[in-house]
């Protein structure tokens, strides 16, 4: 199971939208899916259905000797399933912030887990904290989405940082790019925002996949379900995560390949 970190220094950046989307469109493209909220807010289970945030998750499972595999909901996608947030409870609290930063808990979810998923999508909290930095020590991969907003360029800085700190730290989780969301190309100001990352960043930190802003997050939103369900065909957006997947596959099959710039030819030029 390979473990992709989502986080962000700033919310609202389309991060448990994005979260949710990808572990679909991975499950959908043959992967074992588990998306894991780690955030207090509970956004996921928010998302879906009442029910599920009101059930047990990986609040119970950091603090308490409980199996991940009982708190595990299955979907109808058959190769996703969720572990959603659970349950805060005030005098677990401290324990729940010590297996958090220690990266305790998110070891032994891959030690009981790791031949049942090929993938584990981790909607974690906004900010580059101890609680991050304690996730980012025992995942494989991070990403950052990035809203296509002013101000957005000033949060690149603070995440490679804080990401090449971890690093330094030990940790052997690699930076796979920043995802721009939100695009509004009608937006002079937004599209000028995507134009300015797009120059000012090597194309390597970049996905090339951007999230548009669109209608159909908000009706999906409403009714508790990826874009992709939202209707028979789906709207357009919701290729857009099938394409950033793909995208997704290659840069983390890319970590381990040597680069090789010599031009290779379809039909031999001889
Ligand atoms: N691409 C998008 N287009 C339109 N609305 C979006 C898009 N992405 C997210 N949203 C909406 O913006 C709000 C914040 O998104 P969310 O994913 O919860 O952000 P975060 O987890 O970073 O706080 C939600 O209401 C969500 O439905
Ligand atoms: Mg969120």
């Amino acid at each position: 199971m390979k473990v992709i970190v989502l986080t962000g220094a700033k919310g609202g950046v389309g991060k448990t939208t994005l979260a949710l989307n990808m572990a679909y469109a991975f499950a959908r493209q043959g992967k074992r899916t588990l998306l894991l909220d780690t955030d207090m807010q509970g956004g996921i289970a928010l998302s879906l259905s009442r029910g599920l945030s009101q059930r047990g998750g990986w609040f119970e499972y950091a603090t308490q000797e409980v199996n991940a595999q009982s708190l595990i909901v299955s979907t109808n996608q058959s190769l996703l399933h969720i572990l959603p947030h659970g349950q805060v409870v005030f005098s677990e609290l401290v324990a729940f912030e010590r297996a958090m930063q220690s990266g305790h808990a998110l070891q032994r979810l891959r030690d009981e887990l790791g031949d049942l998923y090929d993938l584990c999508i981790v909607d974690l909290q906004t900010g580059l904290d101890l609680r991050a930095a304690g996730m980012i020590d025992k995942a494989d991969f991070l990403i950052a989405p990035l809203a296509a907003e002013p101000l957005s360029a000033r949060v690149v800085p603070h995440v490679l940082s804080f990401v090449s700190q971890c690093q330094k730290a030990g940790a052997p989780s690699l930076f796979l790019g920043f995802v721009l969301t939100m695009w509004q190309a009608a937006d002079a100001q937004s599209t000028k925002v995507v134009q300015e990352i797009r120059t000012r960043f090597p194309e390597s930190f970049l996905f090339y996949t951007i999230i548009s802003h669109d209608e159909a997050f908000v009706d999906a939103n409403e009714l508790g379900m990826p874009v992709g369900m939202l209707r028979t065909p789906p709207p357009a957006v919701a290729m857009l995560f099938e394409q950033l997947c793909v995208e997704v596959e290659r840069r983390m099959q890319m970590t381990t390949e040597e680069p090789n710039h010599e031009p290779r030819y379809l039909v031999d030029r001889s």
